[in-house]
């Protein structure tokens, strides 16, 4: 049993048990989720914190039983109240029950399904949207990425330079979500702060039902109602329920080491001469977002800064697909590049461009040339050996 009690307007945990949140029941009490992988659903599936995302799926389910429900939305109130991590928690318990499941990235604004499932943003729901309707059935399954887990498909956020409220609100996505319920058993729609921005009351008349995900201890009630106010001014909707998180190990479930785990102190804070030093190269590394550096040979290398902004991926995670070899790419001047040639494979080899794909293993790569000439101006003022470009 649930307990928590309103405190000022704040919703806060206390002792006594209440189940709903102005008016709204509670359908699952989610607690902070690891550093080492949030999306605990596929990293420890029979932990105490997966079993609540099992049972908050299990009661979103049950508010409109007996029919069933294929398209659910998540929103919040506000940034970081945990709105992807839950809705990527829903998607692996939903596809690990067996269903064919698809989560949807419609936060353009802030996208991180794609990053929780380490696959870039470069073709997704934006581009299907600006795309014209033939196009558009073309790329939806080159955007229709799976994931390492069975049954679970992500549709990424995609780039877009439009405003996302109005592409939306385009009438394609109608289509596009009808289209997509008919293919999935279970569509979950990723959202950015409904009292932010409208993109979340856009949506909510084309889903089946609404959840609110609300922060114990940063929510009020006010803005609980606020969410009411807009969804009801969107016109259809209906509220299912809320799922908080945030909840205190001892509410969740039981107790365990594995909640408290804590992450080594941000690098920023690290004292002295050495901090300073890891930050002037974090700086470097981050400055020549602009630029291109031309070889001798023609090559054209991009720094990791610019290409993970090309891929829509955070720069660490574009430094760890070249650590794995998943991107090819070389370790220069205290950064990484990647040559323009392996970029634009890369791309085609995870959209399953398969034609692309034994070509960029040999054009891709870095050549030896390459590698000797990066070699040779290593340690150098790039203009030695090279020439930087700016791309704009
Ligand atoms: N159930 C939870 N309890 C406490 N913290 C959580 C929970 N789920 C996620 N978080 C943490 O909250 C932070 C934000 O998570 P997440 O990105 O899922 O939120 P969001 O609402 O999607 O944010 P945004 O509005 O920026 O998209 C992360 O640090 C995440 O680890
Ligand atoms: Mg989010």
């Amino acid at each position: 049993m649930l307990f928590l009690e309103f405190f000022d307007d704040t919703v806060r945990w206390r002792d006594k048990g209440v189940d709903e949140v102005e008016g709204l029941p509670v359908l699952g009490v989610l607690g902070s989720p690891s550093r080492r992988d949030p999306v605990v659903t596929r990293y420890r599936p029979r932990s105490q914190q997966a079993e609540a995302v099992r049972q908050l799926r299990a009661r979103i389910a049950l508010t409109r039983s007996p029919h069933s429900l294929r398209v659910v939305l998540i929103t919040s109130p506000r940034a970081k109240d945990g709105k992807s991590t839950t809705a990527a928690n829903l998607g692996v318990a939903s596809a690990l029950g067996g269903r064919r499941t698809l989560l949807i990235d419609a936060d353009m604004r802030n996208p991180s399904l794609n990053e929780l499932f380490d696959i870039p943003n470069v073709l997704g729901l934006a581009d299907l949207l600006t795309a014209d309707r033939e196009d558009r059935d073309r790329l939806l399954d080159k955007a229709i990425r799976e994931t390492s887990t069975p049954n679970l498909f992500v549709l990424t956020a995609g780039l877009t330079l439009r405003d996302s409220a109005s592409l939306l609100g385009s009438a394609s996505t109608g289509d596009l979500f009808v289209t997509l319920r008919n293919r999935f058993d279970y569509v979950v729609v990723d959202t950015p702060p409904l009292l932010v921005v409208p993109d979340a009351a856009i949506l909510a008349p084309l889903v089946e039902g609404v959840v609110f995900i609300l922060r114990v201890g940063r929510v009020t009630r006010r803005m609980v109602r606020k969410m009411k106010e807009l969804l009801l001014a969107a016109g259809n909707v209906s509220i299912l329920g809320v799922a908080l998180t945030g909840a205190p190990s001892r509410v969740e479930g039981k107790s365990s080491t594995y909640y408290r785990y804590r992450s080594a102190p941000a690098t920023e804070e690290f004292p002295g001469l050495g901090g300073r030093i890891y930050k002037a190269l974090k700086f470097l590394h981050r400055l020549p977002v602009g630029y291109t550096w031309k070889l001798k040979d023609g090559t054209i290398l991009v720094p990791i800064a610019q290409v993970a902004r090309r891929l829509g991926v955070r720069t660490s995670t574009a430094v760890k697909w070249c650590q794995a070899g998943r991107l090819k790419g070389a370790r220069k001047l205290f950064r990484w590049w990647v040559s323009e040639q392996e970029l634009h494979d890369f791309v085609k080899r995870e959209l399953g461009e398969e034609a692309a794909a034994g070509e960029s293993a040999a054009a891709g790569a870095f050549s030896p040339e390459d590698a000797a000439a990066l070699e040779a101006a290593d340690g150098k003022a790039p203009a030695e050996g090279a020439a930087f470009h700016r791309t704009g």
